[in-house]
C-alpha cells in the first residue's frame, strides 16, 4: 500500500473503528470508515471469524472501489466450547447491550457450574480489493473472565476479561497497553508486515 492510499474500514462499529484507526496512525493511508461513506453492512453468514472478515471486506471493496478492511473478531469461552466466538456481537442483541451479553456469559457458565474461567480474544481482519485476492491475518490473546465487570475503557467484552500476566481487565487499562497486546494488535502486526513492509522492499 502506498502513501495517502485509501482505505475503508468495512465496520459499523465505533469502538473498533476507534482501535483501528489508532492502529494504522504511523502508517501513510488516509482512513475511512464505510458508516462515513453510508455503506450497508452485508449479514455475517460466514462460519468462521475469516470467513466473515471477507464477507464484509470484500462488499466494501465492491461497493466503494477501494481497497478494504475488515474486522471480525470475538470472545471465545472455554467452559462455554468457545461460545459466543462469531456471535459474540449477536449476544449483545439488536441494541448492542455488552452489559446483557456480559451477564449472559456470567449466567451460563454457573448453570454449568463451570470453574474453568479460561477465555480468547480472536480477530481475523480481512484486506481486500475488486480483482483480487482477499488476505487474512489473524491474532489472539489468551486470559480469562472475572466478574462482576470492571472498568469502562474499551468495548464489548472488556470489563470482564483479564489478560494473561495482568491484572487489571481490558476495561481497566489504558488503550495504549491493550493496543500493544491485544487480538487486533497481534492481527495487525501481520497485516503490516505484509502490507507495508513488502511495499517498501519492492
Ligand atoms: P463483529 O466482529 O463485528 O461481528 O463483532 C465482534 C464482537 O466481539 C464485538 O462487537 C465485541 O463484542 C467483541 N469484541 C471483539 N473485539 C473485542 C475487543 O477488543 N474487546 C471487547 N470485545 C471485543
Amino acid at each position: 500500500m502506498g502513501a495517502g492510499q485509501k482505505l475503508v474500514i468495512a465496520s459499523h462499529n465505533s469502538g473498533k473503528v476507534v482501535e483501528i484507526r489508532a492502529l494504522l496512525e504511523p502508517f501513510p493511508v488516509q482512513v475511512v470508515g464505510a458508516a462515513e461513506l453510508g455503506l450497508p453492512e452485508p449479514e455475517e453468514t460466514g462460519e468462521t471469524f475469516a470467513e466473515n472478515a471477507s464477507i464484509k471486506a470484500e462488499a466494501a471493496a465492491r461497493q466503494s472501489g477501494e481497497i478494504a478492511l475488515a474486522d471480525d473478531s470475538g470472545l471465545c469461552v472455554a467452559a462455554l466450547d468457545g461460545q459466543p466466538g462469531i456471535y459474540s456481537a449477536r449476544w449483545a442483541g439488536p441494541d448492542r447491550d455488552f452489559l446483557a451479553a456480559m451477564t449472559r456469559v456470567e449466567h451460563e457458565l454457573k448453570s454449568k457450574a463451570a470453574k474453568d474461567s479460561r477465555a480468547w480474544f480472536v480477530c481475523a481482519l480481512a484486506l481486500a480489493a475488486s480483482g483480487q485476492t482477499t488476505e487474512i491475518f489473524d491474532g489472539r490473546v489468551f486470559g480469562s473472565l472475572t466478574f462482576p465487570p470492571r472498568g469502562s475503557r474499551g468495548f464489548g467484552y472488556d470489563p470482564i476479561f483479564v489478560p494473561e500476566g495482568y491484572r487489571q481487565t481490558f476495561g481497566e487499562m489504558n488503550p495504549d497497553k491493550k493496543h500493544a497486546i491485544s487480538h487486533r494488535a497481534k492481527a495487525f502486526v501481520k497485516l503490516v508486515r505484509a502490507a507495508f513492509v513488502r511495499d517498501e522492499t519492492t
